[in-house]
């Protein structure tokens, strides 16, 4: 199968032992997280206008007259904040946001700002009405969190001048800007952060008559000849995430150009499917490894999320922000306070006859999933 891209993933996993073992696992097409193949081809494949952002409906409504609404003020935008699993569009938005606002974008990451002084320099260079896109929000360290709050508030940045007991702080005016933020976690930015955005949308899982849109969108970007069927093929089975069909189109496309003679169609787009070990579903063999799991070695569960994830070596981070969501909008999966537990439609799906969960009360206290 040398005509797919061996994509690596390592995966550190610490054992019962407290020994760290190293596992090399091939990437999934459909792991939503950004892979390094994604970033170079990417940036062709997005969108740069809102007309062109096809699905998440409400968003863009909301955001068409907060843009209008500001350019008729002649005024920044109000900060924003997109939450939300991976590859649904998020940087896709920021982007689009300051291209339709005709400002420049400054892009950078919670985990790349270390120190607050680092913060307070690319704030100070800002120019009047630019964006801010600072992606994974809520890893931003708590002393640099702090030097944001004045600067949405009152677009100013407090600096200390000097050392030891001279040492004295001043406020310095900066350039009125809109803060975008990104995030997969709405549940870990704190309070004060959260209070200081003008607005924050939750990006949806895309229907496949949007996933359809965006594939060909997309096989137009890439020049490659796809039948209605073959796009709507791959649609249903992207776990209606706009990365992972973007990223299964460019697989499917190397396989019709390797076995085939080029073009796509609904048979050739299910067979490289197939050779990618993607379900139905959109399913891959990692989230069959999950199911299986819970099913199998925990009767359906509940269990905790840190048991589940030693069992199948994948750390809990991974699981609750790439393979959850899609099982649990899925109905595959429930989230109880007592654990995660498998729906009688997991058991089908994995043909094993259907055990109730041990704790009955457990299915009565189902909580809403929150990202
Ligand atoms: N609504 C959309 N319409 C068209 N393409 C989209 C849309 N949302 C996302 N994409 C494409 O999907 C890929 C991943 O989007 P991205 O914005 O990087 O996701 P996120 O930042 O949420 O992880 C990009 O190539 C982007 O162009
Ligand atoms: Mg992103």
């Amino acid at each position: 199968m040398s005509h797919f891209k061996f994509n690596m993933k390592v995966i550190l996993s610490i054992g019962y032992l407290g020994i760290a073992i190293i596992m090399i696992r091939p990437d999934s097409p459909v792991d939503s997280n950004e892979q390094d193949d994604d970033v170079v081809v990417e940036g062709g494949l997005r969108p740069k206008k809102l007309d062109s952002y096809f699905g998440q409906q409400l968003v863009k409504d909301d955001l068409n007259i907060a843009i209008k609404a500001a350019q008729k003020r002649n005024d920044s935008l109000d900060h924003l904040l997109f939450h939300g699993p991976p590859g649904l569009g998020k940087t896709t938005l920021a982007m689009i946001v300051a291209e339709e606002m005709g400002v420049s974008i400054r892009i950078t990451s919670g985990p790349a700002i270390e120190r607050a002084g680092d913060l307070a320099s690319i704030l100070t260079n800002l120019q009047k009405d630019d964006v801010l896109f600072i992606d994974e929000i809520h890893r931003l360290p708590t002393s640099v969190e702090e030097v944001l709050y004045p600067a949405m508030e009152d677009f100013s940045v407090d600096i200390v001048l000097g050392k030891g007991p001279k040492a004295r702080e001043v406020r310095l005016k900066i350039n009125k800007f809109t803060l975008v933020g990104a995030t997969t976690r709405f549940s870990l930015i704190s309070q004060p952060l959260r209070d200081r955005f003008g607005s924050s949308h939750r990006l949806q899982f895309y229907e496949i008559n949007d996933l359809e849109k965006i594939i060909n969108q997309s096989a137009h970007v890439l020049k490659c000849v796809i039948s209605p069927k073959g796009i709507t093929e791959i649609a249903k089975r992207s776990r209606g995430t706009a990365r992972v069909a973007n990223r299964i189109l460019r697989r499917v496309r190397d396989y019709a150009l390797v076995e085939e003679d080029g073009d796509i169609d609904d048979r050739i787009a299910a067979d490289a499917l197939r050779r990618m070990q993607i379900d139905d579903f959109g399913l891959d063999q990692m989230d069959r490894q999950l199911l299986l799991a819970l099913v199998k070695d925990f009767n359906g569960g509940p269990v905790g999320l840190d048991t589940l994830a030693a069992a199948i070596s994948e750390d809990s981070e991974t699981i609750m922000d790439v393979y959850e969501p899609y099982l649990l909008k899925l109905g595959f999966m429930l989230r109880t306070p007592k654990g995660r537990i498998a729906s009688e439609k997991a058991f089908q799906h994995l043909g094993i006859t259907y055990k109730n969960p041990t704790d009955k009360k457990n299915l009565n206290q189902i909580e809403q999933s929150s990202f």
